[in-house]
């Protein structure tokens, strides 16, 4: 029996850098960060983006000379789908695209993780960078590498691991987004100071006035905190066997009520309960005091993100659907729970009655 080894390490070229500032890809010198010897360039986008910010962005890198083209998807949750992703693949090969060509993700987290998507399997794999437009695709989706559709059955469950080439956040897209929308990427912002860090969290809690009216330099510094502690997880566990799980604080009662409501509450708001379940959860088992259980309920209330569960929803109907959760280990669902603020761990081991206890609290 003959045995072929491949030996796989991750090579260097899958490093890419995060660049962060005002009005970066409106500027002139943008094209020549744009380190790719491309043949073409796609952008990918979105029925809402593309009237905003897509005859920009072509305009820039049109001064390349190379040709530029724009494919668009509708916007919404509804377009990660396998049909948007067979329906923009046959674009892309009606456009000649090869693999020297270079698509750009311009767009929220749903544009990210097609594109994301597309950019892996097209080809076998083309490059791709990363221009997100929402707060949530600037300090979450458009870093890691996590790409993805959905599935009648669940959300994200076809998906890749596909790093971009570059991640290119513009903090002026910020100025058109809708509170609602702006709420969404704040949550994630509030979860990364619960489990990465404290100064962050603290920072949060003194500039809130300034970070609701959306401050550029304000945001500027949230946005560049945040990337790093994300960065800082997925370069030491980039395929979410371990360490990167503490990304999903919050989430794994956020993703049952997100499904428990259909999806009417947002992912932001889902979530922001959720991260309250996880801090309440932590306090009811001795691991997180009081006060600071408080400051977290505290903060989220302060950016007007929901902290109690919709009426109407019942307490077995949300536990049967933390137990379908997809990142639940051999059936056992996992909770992120914090010791103190900066401090998270992952654990399967909560004694029973303790969530439905939480839920029920947080339904009063
Ligand atoms: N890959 C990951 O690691 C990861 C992480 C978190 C979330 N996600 C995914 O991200 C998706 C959610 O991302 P999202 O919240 O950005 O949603 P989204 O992409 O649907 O964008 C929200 C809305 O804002 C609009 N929009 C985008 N930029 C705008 C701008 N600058 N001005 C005005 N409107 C704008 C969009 O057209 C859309 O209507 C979900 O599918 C989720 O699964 C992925």
């Amino acid at each position: 029996m003959e045995c072929i080894r491949v030996t796989l390490e991750k090579p260097r070229k899958y490093s890419y850098e995060i660049l962060i500032g005002e009005d970066i890809v409106d500027r002139k010198g943008w094209i020549t960060t744009v380190k790719n010897h491309a043949d073409r360039y796609v952008i990918i986008t979105d029925s809402n983006v593309n009237p905003l910010y897509g005859k920009m962005v072509r305009a820039r890198l049109g001064e390349t000379a190379l040709p530029v083209d724009i494919v668009e998807i509708p916007a919404g949750e509804s377009s990660k789908s396998l049909n948007t992703v067979l329906d923009v693949a046959r674009q892309l090969v009606r456009l000649k695209v090869s693999r020297k060509s270079l698509l750009i993700a311009l767009g929220g987290g749903v544009v990210g993780d097609v594109a994301g998507f597309i950019a892996s399997i097209y080809m076998r794999s083309i490059p791709y960078v990363q221009i997100p437009t929402t707060l949530l695709a600037q300090v979450d989706s458009s870093v890691g590498g996590k790409t993805g559709v959905d599935l009648p059955e669940g959300k994200n469950l076809l998906g890749t691991f596909y790093q971009p080439k570059a991640v290119y956040i513009d903090l002026s897209f910020l100025k058109t987004l809708s509170d609602r929308d702006f709420a969404n990427g704040l949550a994630e912002i509030i979860k990364y100071g619960i489990i990465g860090d404290n100064n962050l969290f603290e920072f949060l809690e003194s500039e809130s006035d300034g970070i609701k009216k959306r401050n550029p330099s304000l945001m500027k510094s949230l946005v560049g905190r945040s990337c790093k502690i994300k960065a800082d997880i997925v370069e030491m566990d980039e395929k979410e066997l371990g360490l990167r799980r503490i990304l999903n604080f919050g989430h794994t009662l956020g993703h049952a009520l997100e499904a428990a409501t259909d999806y009417g509450l947002s992912h932001g708001e889902a979530v922001s309960i959720g991260m309250v379940g996880a801090a309440k959860i932590s306090h009811r088992l001795d691991h997180l005091d009081g006060a600071s259980c408080q400051r977290i309920v505290d903060l989220i209330k302060d950016y007007h993100l929901p902290t109690k569960i919709p009426a109407g929803l019942k307490t077995a109907q949300i536990m049967g659907f933390m137990a379908t959760d997809k990142k639940a280990v051999g059936g056992q669902v996992h909770f992120v729970l914090v010791k103190k603020i900066g401090a998270p761990f992952v654990t399967p081991d909560i004694p029973s009655g303790v969530v439905e206890g939480t839920i029920e609290e947080l339904q009063g």
